[in-house]
């Protein structure tokens, strides 16, 4: 019921962080799966390590900006013609840009809603007659503990979690009849390059300790084992949910 044998998946921003151990959690678990990114060098070195350590399946690296339309266009172009659709996406790429809202150029927060949400929008709607073409499929969207909570200098990003869990709700609503299940999911403090900044302030590192039960930070790959679960057959009445991952951060006081 977990085997995703012989499935394609494509994750975007996979050349590190939380979406190669995506990449590297469903290659594990036999899929053939599209590292792509927006570093040529970073998508290519991802792509042959993942390839190395798991020969059986195919890994292919795919440079596209998911704020980039004809980026996109091409990138699932390029999938329908060589594997005549697409299993599995993973809306991954992200990024969180942090000031006090006084601060805010307008450019930053245009930057913030085209990378993590309008993205989203975009690649989802450009994968469909790919996930259609399979008769089945699997979105995941990476929502945040920023989609239910918030904190002072994260108003771009906790803005953008927020609609992308409510896009992956309507997603979920119109794409069921596709068989296609869409669900979101919610890190709470993991360790990737994203959360130097935090890592190194002593100050919101102990924030960020006292208010998780598991009392640590989180890694990429116990991200990945809960995408793994979602884009399995074991998943396919589960659509329209985000699931916490997040040592208890939510649901503690
Ligand atoms: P990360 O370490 O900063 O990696 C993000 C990846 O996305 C990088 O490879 C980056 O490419 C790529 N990327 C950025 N802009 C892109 C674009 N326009 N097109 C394609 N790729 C792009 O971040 P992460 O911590 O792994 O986060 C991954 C996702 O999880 C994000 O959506 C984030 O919001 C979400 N998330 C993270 C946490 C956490 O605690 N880390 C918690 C909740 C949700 P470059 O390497 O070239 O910059
Ligand atoms: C921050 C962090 C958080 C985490 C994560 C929480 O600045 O507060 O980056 O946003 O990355 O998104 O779910």
């Amino acid at each position: 019921m977990f085997s995703i044998q012989g499935k394609t998946a494509l994750v975007t921003g996979s050349g590190r962080g939380i979406g190669y151990a995506i990449a590297e959690a469903l290659a594990s678990q036999g899929a053939n799966v599209t590292i792509s990114d927006i570093n040529a060098e970073l998508v290519s070195e991802a792509a042959a390590a993942l390839q190395k350590k798991y020969p059986s399946v195919r890994v292919r690296s795919l440079l596209f900006d998911v704020t980039d339309r004809a980026q996109i266009e091409a990138a699932m172009a390029t999938l329908m013609k060589e594997d005549g659709g697409l299993d599995i996406l993973v809306n991954n790429a992200g990024i969180n840009l942090r000031d006090r809202v006084e601060n805010l150029e307008d450019e930053v927060w245009q930057r913030m809603l085209d990378t993590n949400l309008t993205s989203v929008f975009r690649v989802s709607r450009a994968a469909l007659p790919l996930l259609r073409a399979r008769g089945a499929g699997k979105v995941v969207n990476l929502c945040s503990l920023m989609s239910e909570i918030a904190r002072p200098t994260v108003s771009p990003y906790a803005s953008t979690k927020g609609a992308v869990r409510q896009f992956t709700r309507a997603l979920a609503t119109e794409w069921a009849e596709y068989n296609i299940q869409v669900n979101g999911i919610a890190p709470g403090f993991i360790a990737t390059d994203m959360n130097i900044p935090l890592m190194n302030d002593k100050e919101l590192n102990d924030y960020i300790m006292r208010h998780t039960p598991a009392k640590r930070w989180g890694k990429p790959s116990e991200v990945a084992s809960v995408v793994a679960f979602l884009v399995s057959p074991a998943a396919d009445f589960v659509t329209g949910q985000m699931i916490f991952i997040d040592g208890g951060f939510i649901v503690s006081l």
